[in-house]
C-alpha cells in the first residue's frame, strides 16, 4: 500500500468493501441497471472491489486476478445507454455518500468515475 494514493486516502480496504456494497446494493434494485446485471451479483462485486482497489491506487488485484483492465471492451456485450450510464452514476454517487467518503475525496472519486462512465457508453438511446 504506497503512501499518497487515493486508496489509502479514504482508508484503503474497508473504504472499498463499504462502497461496492452500497453501489451494488443500488444496482440490484434499479429498473434501469437490473436487466443487464446477473440476479447474484456477489461476482460482480468481487470484480468491482478488485478494479476501484488498483483504480484509486492500491495493489493490482484487477489486473493480477483478471489481466489487463480494458473495460470499455468487457463492458460491450451490454446496451450502455446515456440513462444507464446516469443510473450507475447516481449508485455511486449514493454509494459514496453511504461510505462516508470525505471531501475532497468525494468529489475526486466522483469525477474519475465519471469520464470512466462516459467511455463506457456504447448505445444511444
Ligand atoms: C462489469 C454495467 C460502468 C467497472 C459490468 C457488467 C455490467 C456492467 C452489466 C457485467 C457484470 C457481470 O457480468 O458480472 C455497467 C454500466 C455502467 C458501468 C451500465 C455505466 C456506465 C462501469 C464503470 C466502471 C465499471 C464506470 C469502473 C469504474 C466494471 C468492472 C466489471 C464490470 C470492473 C467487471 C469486469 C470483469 O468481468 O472483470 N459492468 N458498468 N463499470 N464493470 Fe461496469
Amino acid at each position: 500500500e504506497r503512501p499518497g494514493t487515493m486508496y489509502e486516502a479514504i482508508g484503503g480496504a474497508d473504504a472499498i468493501e463499504k462502497i461496492v456494497d452500497g453501489l451494488y446494493k443500488r444496482i440490484g434494485v434499479h429498473p434501469d441497471l437490473v436487466p443487464i446485471f446477473p440476479d447474484d451479483l456477489t461476482e460482480t462485486a468481487r470484480k468491482q472491489r478488485l478494479f476501484l482497489t488498483q483504480f484509486f491506487g492500491g495493489p493490482k488485484l484487477y489486473t493480477e486476478d483478471r489481466g489487463q483492465p480494458m473495460l470499455r471492451r468487457r463492458h460491450l456485450p451490454f446496451e450502455i445507454t446515456p440513462t444507464r450510464k446516469d443510473a450507475w452514476l447516481l449508485c455511486m454517487d449514493g454509494a459514496l455518500e453511504e461510505a462516508g467518503i470525505a471531501e475532497p475525496y468525494r468529489s475526486a472519486i466522483f469525477e474519475k468515475l465519471t469520464m470512466t462512465a462516459h467511455h463506457m457508453m456504447n448505445t444511444p438511446e
